[in-house]
């Protein structure tokens, strides 16, 4: 299949192109599309068979829910059982941004867009191509991340391409999103909110407007609530250590390891903050990456996929990265960095 990569303007989107893209959408075809945390692979969230193109492209575990992406209140309302007055308030305060909230769903809700769960997550994106396209089509769309499944998320049109060139007939390219890191998955089926995947609303944020909100913990013996969360996401093909501690530590450990790692001829690319960047670059990593400024979360949310990804393309066998605060939206990224590592986290 052929391609078709359009440049679209992410504040006044080109009406030609909403317009291609709400008529593949209507004939269930599938359409890459820009969202405030990440690129989505949308199709028509109330056609069963789009929605199974989604999971064929991507590679994607049929048990692994997706979202429906909705421009207002009443198509999140026809999706539900329930608009709870949780919802409500959420809606209210956090839509349009990066919450899904998982509710009970009705059925008009295809059983794999749910994979095969009783609820279905619903998010208003903060985008102005991806509201329009929603709108033009008149349908909720369902769209994960626009990656193949494993991959890191792409954050800009040129890794939607690099993914899913020749799979699907078009992408609307609108530059980098702003956030960086996917939505939270909040599931408000549960007598205390619970926060199933950590993202761009905060758990800060959350409790501001909820009060008590819980974090669903997977442990060995308890299989994760949001199914997505059980694999081995966001990673790169490189070998990543996540290395936590004091700065000084971390900078050591990481001169240690690009000396072991270069001397059996390995490429050793290093993830890190700002403000251990310079020492690190005299030591003369192959690859060094600034994901941003520790003091500045949403600057390394933004980056990180980019980093994971420029870490692949350039052939890094051994990945370093450095760990930032789990405060605020440092929880996602470190969620992230986490999951990317396969676990393997280096306490200094
Ligand atoms: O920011 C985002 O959320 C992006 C953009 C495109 O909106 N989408 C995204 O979709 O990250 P995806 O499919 O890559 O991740 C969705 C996550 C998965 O972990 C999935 O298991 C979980 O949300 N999820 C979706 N529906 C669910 C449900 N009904 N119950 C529990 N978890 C659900
Ligand atoms: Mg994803």
């Amino acid at each position: 299949m052929e391609t078709k990569r359009v440049t679209i303007d992410a504040q006044k989107p080109e009406f030609q192109w909403i317009q291609e893209g709400a008529r593949l959408i209507r004939e269930g075809k599938l359409v890459a599309l820009p969202t405030e945390t990440v690129y989505g692979l949308g199709a028509n969230a109330m056609d069963a068979e789009a929605c199974r193109e989604i999971f064929r492209v991507k590679g994607r575990p049929q048990d692994n829910p997706l979202i429906a992406h909705i421009s207002d209140l009443d198509m999140a309302k026809k999706l539900t059982k329930h608009w709870t007055p949780q919802a409500a308030l959420c809606a209210e305060r956090f839509w349009p941004g990066p919450l899904t909230l998982v509710l009970e769903k009705t059925d008009l809700v295809p059983d794999v867009v749910s994979g095969g769960l009783g609820t279905v997550g619903i998010r208003m994106p903060k985008h102005p191509v991806a509201l329009q396209l929603i709108q033009e089509a008149g349908v909720p769309i369902a769209a994960p991340s626009a990656n193949l499944s494993g991959k890191p998320s792409p954050t800009k049109g040129s890794h939607v391409w690099k993914d899913l060139n020749g799979k699907i007939p078009l992408i609307l390219d609108a530059g980098a999103c702003a956030v960086g890191v996917e939505s939270t998955v909040l599931d408000l089926t549960e007598e205390v909110p619970t926060i199933l995947r950590p993202g761009g609303i905060t758990k800060e944020q959350l409790e501001e407007v909820l009060g008590e909100v819980a974090v669903d913990h997977p442990s060995e013996l308890q299989a994760p609530k949001a199914p997505g969360m059980k694999y081995r996401h966001y990673a790169p093909k490189g070998d990543l250590t996540l290395l936590i501690g004091e700065r000084t530590k971390v900078i050591s450990k990481m001169v240690e390891e690009i000396r072991k790692g270069q001397s059996r001829l390995k490429k050793v690319g290093i993830l890190c903050t700002l403000e251990s960047a310079a020492e690190l670059h005299y030591h003369l990593p192959d690859l060094l990456y600034v994901l941003g400024s520790e003091s500045n979360p949403a600057e390394v949310a933004g980056n990180l996929y980019e980093g994971l990804r420029l870490c692949d393309e350039q052939g890094m066998d051994i990945i370093l990265a450095e760990g930032v605060s789990d405060k605020g939206l440092g929880f996602a990224i470190m969620n992230r960095l986490i999951k990317a590592s396969g676990q393997k986290v280096l306490r200094v």
